[in-house]
């Protein structure tokens, strides 16, 4: 039996991969994300989002104070904003992630390289072994996506196809598509503490 306790999503300031990096969320990023979760089309699939500044300012205030998630906003290397990202719900040695959006003018490979570093993040730096998450079913594009990663559907409910992605699966991808991250990413941690 896993002990769910060694198992932690711990945040960091910075998260270095190849072309792109991840950047803890602040405060200051509330009209960024809520410019891309009250975009019709790019929030069709994600649960809503009210479209008040002061909500959204206030969500994030309460995630700086939460220890169990990681949330992070998608840069380039040179700072441009290009999306989100969430690692959260750990359960023993599998963590889930999701709030992953784009902007509609994202590079072609920012969403395979932005994949390839949640993995790389969890598995190598927070030591998950596996990972659950869940995609709407009209949102096909994204679970084939997911699917060609290795992940598998294991249930669905009326609205939802839940997956699960375990390490050799995990690991294969990260080799199969190395071209995309050649190596595994790099952390700066919060809190000034370094791995
Ligand atoms: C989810 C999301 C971030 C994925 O990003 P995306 O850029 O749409 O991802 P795509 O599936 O188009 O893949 C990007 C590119 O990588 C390519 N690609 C995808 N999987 C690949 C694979 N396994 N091997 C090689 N290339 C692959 C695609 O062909 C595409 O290339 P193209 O731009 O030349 O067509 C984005 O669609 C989004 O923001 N959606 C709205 C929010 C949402 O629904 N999020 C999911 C719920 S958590």
């Amino acid at each position: 039996m896993v002990n769910d306790d060694s198992f932690v999503i711990r945040k960091a300031l910075k998260v270095r991969g190849k072309s792109l990096a991840f950047r803890n969320a602040a405060v200051g990023d509330a009209e960024f994300i809520l410019s891309l979760r009250t975009d019709e089309d790019r929030s069709r699939y994600l649960s809503y989002t009210s479209p008040d500044l002061r909500a959204q300012q206030d969500w994030l205030a309460k995630y700086a104070e939460a220890s169990d998630q990681a949330y992070f906003i998608i840069e380039s290397l040179a700072g441009e904003p290009l999306g989100t990202v969430r690692l959260y719900d750990p359960k023993g040695d599998s963590f889930c992630w999701g709030s992953w959006i784009l902007k509609r003018d994202r590079p072609s490979w920012a969403a395979m390289e932005s994949a390839l570093m949640v993995y790389s993040y969890a598995v190598d730096h927070l030591g998950f072994h596996r990972s659950h998450f869940d995609v709407r079913k009209g949102n096909e594009k994204v679970w084939t996506f997911h699917e060609r990663f290795g992940a598998v559907r294991v249930a669905e409910n009326e609205l939802d196809y839940f997956y699960e992605l375990g390490l050799d699966a995990i690991r294969a991808s990260l080799a199969k598509y190395r071209r995309y991250l050649p190596e595994s990413v790099s952390v700066e941690w919060l809190n000034t503490v370094s791995n």
